[in-house]
């Protein structure tokens, strides 16, 4: 199949791509470079465009005939969110309309996209099903969620086909060391720890310690990149021979807390890391763990990588070679 992959040059769309290697599929990118990085698709033919140009993407979509988009491109920051929401209603909303329209013009039916656990916001019970009601808190999670009620609307009216992944804290780098998380500014709390560990930072904050978990620290899902990539492929699969929606949390299902992340980074690394406690953040669940019963039942997807020892190892070899260690 032809396939377009938008935002392939950030985090995670990078590993996607680079799990597409050795498959039959002809894989190009689309990617405005603003937060992602040319070198992650140097072995892909890259559209360099921003979302917002829609006759530039329609042009690209039509050309190059793709039969497939997988949209990874987004505004991801849940604090700026707050501040900026104006940015993230147009960087994750209307430039995904644009997109949208731009394929179902072309008759482009088949769309795999980026959603994430924000969705939920405080969740109902744990472990999280994909049929909970959503209630996203914060602008970020909103915009997902927006999204994929047009996704439904638009099945029902064009019969575009899509397929919806809420991952959960995605983590971790490519075993074979090439590439990782680079966000700028780094906002995810795996490699911030990492980063103190290196010592391309002073100290890690804790935000809030009086939660009611295990320490008092929020609890979350930890999943690694290379498993989110496995199940964007396996979705595609099933998204072609069925030719039917629907939507899959992608997580371990396992909580693990910021405490117990630390100590394991200082067991891994043999470094003490520095931290603080600092005031909880707004929008901040206690504890978001997936139920990942149906995307395991449906779509036969295993974690494989997502054990908190390869999720910091990788991570630390790529925070390593990041930061001269
Ligand atoms: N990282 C996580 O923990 C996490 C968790 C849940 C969901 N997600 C979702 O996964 C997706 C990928 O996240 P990531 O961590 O790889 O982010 P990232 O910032 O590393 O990658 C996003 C890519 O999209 C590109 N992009 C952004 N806006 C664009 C635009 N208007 N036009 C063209 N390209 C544009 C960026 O340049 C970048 O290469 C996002 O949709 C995000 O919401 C991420």
């Amino acid at each position: 199949m032809k396939i377009l992959v938008v935002g392939g040059a950030g985090y995670i769309g990078s590993h996607m791509i680079k799990r597409f290697q050795n498959t039959d599929h002809q894989i190009d990118v689309l990617d405005n470079l603003s937060t992602g990085f040319k070198e992650n698709s140097q072995n892909y033919k890259l559209h360099i465009c921003d979302l917002s140009n829609k006759e530039q993407v329609h042009k690209i979509l039509k050309e190059n005939k793709y039969e497939m988009v997988m949209h990874f491109a987004s505004s991801i920051n849940v604090g700026e969110s707050y501040d900026h929401p104006m940015k993230y209603y147009e960087n994750n909303v209307i430039n995904t309309l644009n997109l949208l329209e731009c394929m179902i013009d072309l008759k482009i039916l088949n769309f795999i996209f980026s959603s994430t656990a924000a969705v939920y916001g405080e969740p109902e019970s744990i472990p999280i099903k994909e049929a909970q009601n959503l209630s996203p808190i914060n602008p970020y999670g909103k915009t997902k969620s927006v999204v994929e009620n047009i996704l439904s609307d638009y099945d029902k009216s064009y019969g575009l086909k899509y397929i919806s992944l809420r991952y959960f804290n995605a983590c971790g780098a490519h075993i074979d060391g090439t590439i990782g998380e680079r966000h700028n500014p780094e906002t995810h709390l795996i490699p911030l720890i990492l980063q103190t560990a290196s010592g391309r930072r002073n100290n890690f904050k804790i935000y809030g310690d009086d939660y009611k978990t295990k320490d008092g620290t929020c609890v979350r899902d930890y999943i690694h990149v290379m498993d989110i990539a496995e199940a964007h492929l396996l979705s595609l699969e099933k998204l072609i021979q069925t030719q039917s929606s629907d939507i899959y949390n992608i997580g371990n299902e396992q909580g693990y807390s910021v405490r117990e992340i630390i100590d394991m980074v200082e067991e891994i690394t043999q470094t003490k890391i520095p931290y603080k406690i600092s005031e909880k953040r707004k929008g901040d669940p206690a504890v978001l763990i997936a139920d990942n019963s149906k995307i395991t039942e449906k779509l036969n997807w295993r974690a494989k990588y997502s054990d908190l020892n390869t999720i910091i190892n990788t991570a630390w070899e790529w925070e390593k070679k990041l930061s001269n260690f």
